[in-house]
């Protein structure tokens, strides 16, 4: 591997920007003190804490700085709404004890969902169609009286696919239920405005945006009572105690704010990419699909299916060329289990483990785009003639 190494994996996660590991700095090292310590060091913290949720109110459209709570990271934020919102709503009255979900959410939704299922709550998943969108007539259809929350994600993790959040919204509000959208894939890579969607609640993450890791946001609207997750010294207005991640805020409001100064440009650039990536894999590869929506996507996503292949041995095998691709979720590899995602698109064994996603940013290039698909290109014809499919696919 002599030549510069590709990174197609921003979905995953993105590296530090360098405006952003300037201003961390200052906070690691002199600025060091406990934004709850009475002193200079202590108040120079909390100046620094309310210039970041200045930033992160901005980047979303929250009206007022106070509506962001800061969290350990996009999961905390949705363990935060889901439970939170499901306890208080209970606490409340007793009858509100419904949550609605779709079965493509990512796993920081789905098992504080599942965990609710065990106290007692009652959960309906919602199905989707092939290109991973939610059926508004199916939220319609589910929601009752006793729906406390919606909680649909923004952008799909793994296919982009983006869903219709302000109609899901509308609908949760005109059946008296709240809604929480996950938009930790979304926020900084299309225009998300809380109060044009009209939401509640929104989960955002840092290290999406190149911002550091372990850190994030829940946007809570202003009025709107939920019930902590986390309980100690009160921090964050009793939303979520313990002495905040200081540089890991001011990070996370600077990638805010630079996220939100070049969206237009990224949003051209990278779909641009994506497209001209798209367009040559397809022409070029033979038996291979792209999956999800053509037209309700994310700017860096590309999904694809790659028949009598399998998805883990390309991305081992790309990686020995220097690319760095992935099937889906990071978490979901891990766990080594076919993707719940496609699986929920209703695709078969055979097109879930011939999937591959690559997920771009404004540092890729159109030369990395095709030094990727003339690998692709070697790779998928090598696993094909090694595979049981050889036969079917092989050319
Ligand atoms: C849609 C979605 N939600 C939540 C998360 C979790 O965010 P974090 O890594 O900040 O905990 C991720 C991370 O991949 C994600 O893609």
């Amino acid at each position: 591997m002599t030549e510069q190494r590709i990174y197609l994996d921003s979905a995953a996660s993105t590296p530090v920007a360098d405006e952003v590991i300037q201003e961390m700095i200052p906070y690691l090292k002199q600025q060091f003190g406990n934004p709850s310590s009475i002193h200079y060091f202590g108040r120079e913290a909390t100046r620094a804490i309310q210039l970041a949720r200045k930033r992160v109110a901005g980047l979303v459209g929250a009206a007022k700085p106070q509506e962001i709570t800061f969290t350990s990271g996009g999961t905390e934020a949705d363990n935060l709404a889901i439970k939170g919102t499901a306890d208080y709503a209970r606490s409340k009255d007793p009858s509100k004890n419904h949550v609605i979900t779709s079965y493509i959410e990512h796993d920081a939704v789905l098992e504080p969902c599942r965990d609710l299922e065990r106290l007692g709550y009652s959960v309906t998943f919602l199905p989707v169609t092939q290109e991973g969108l939610v059926r508004p007539e199916d939220l319609k259809g589910a929601i009752t009286p006793s729906t406390a929350l919606v909680s649909i994600m923004h952008a799909n993790n793994e296919v982009g696919t983006i869903q219709p959040v302000k109609e899901l919204a509308r609908i949760a509000h005109d059946a008296g239920a709240l809604f929480h959208t996950d938009a930790v894939q979304a926020a900084g890579k299309m225009p998300v405005d809380v109060r044009d969607l009209g939401v509640d609640l929104l989960s955002m993450s840092s290290h999406k945006i190149n911002g550091p890791k372990g850190v994030g946001a829940l946007y809570i609207r202003d009025g709107l009572e939920i019930m902590p997750i986390i309980h100690g010294g009160g921090q964050e207005s009793a939303m979520r105690s313990g002495t905040e991640n200081v540089p890991g805020i001011v990070g996370f409001g600077k990638a805010c704010e630079l996220a939100g100064g070049r969206l237009p440009e990224y949003q051209r650039q990278v779909s641009a990419l994506r497209d001209y990536l798209i367009e040559k894999v397809l022409s070029e590869i033979p038996h291979s699909r792209l999956n999800g929506s053509k037209t309700n996507r994310l700017a860096p996503n590309a999904h694809f299916t790659f028949f009598g292949v399998n998805g883990e041995d390309l991305i081992i095998k790309l990686d020995e060329d220097g690319i760095a691709a992935s099937t889906g979720s990071a978490c979901s590899v891990k766990k080594q289990k076919p993707s719940h995602v496609l699986k929920a698109m209703g695709f078969s064994y055979e097109e879930i483990t011939g999937s591959l996603r690559i997920s771009l940013s404004m540092q890729n290039t159109k030369e990395e785009m095709d030094r990727t698909v003339s690998a692709l290109a070697g790779v998928v014809k090598e696993l094909r003639s090694l595979s049981p499919f050889k036969s079917k696919y092989y050319t």
